[in-house]
């Protein structure tokens, strides 16, 4: 899977979500997540990312390691203000904008 890492981050551009051919970029609060089991590798969201933020897992950049776990847990865990955890909702569109993160990424300081 390719992962959304700490460059994100309160700056949330979200121009890589058009890109993705498979709807599987999720919008939490203060970054997007990507759902790692719907990812399919393509790419086509790296290289539109202004600020570099996105990494395919195994070439992450120094202190990215913990972003790789945050992308999978926020579909895993059950989120504030949720009951269930999102798992795979199939595309992230039906979902709307999550507006909450993992608490590793809430209480993040760059
Ligand atoms: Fe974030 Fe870059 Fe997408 S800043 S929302 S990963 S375009
Ligand atoms: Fe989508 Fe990027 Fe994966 S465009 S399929 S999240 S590599």
């Amino acid at each position: 899977t390719y992962v959304i890492g700490a460059a994100c981050v309160d700056v949330l551009d979200k121009a890589c979500i058009e890109e993705c051919p498979v709807d599987c970029i999720f919008v939490g609060d203060r970054m997007t997540y990507i759902q790692p089991d719907e990812c399919t590798d393509c790419g086509a969201c790296e290289p539109v990312c202004p600020v570099e933020a996105i990494s395919y897992e195994d070439d992450l950049p120094p202190g990215d390691e913990q972003f790789a776990v945050e992308n999978a847990r926020f579909f895993t865990e059950i989120l504030p203000g949720r009951t269930t955890p999102l798992g795979q909702p199939g595309g992230a569109t039906s979902i709307g904008i999550v507006g909450v993160d993992t608490e590793f990424v809430r209480n993040y300081q760059p």
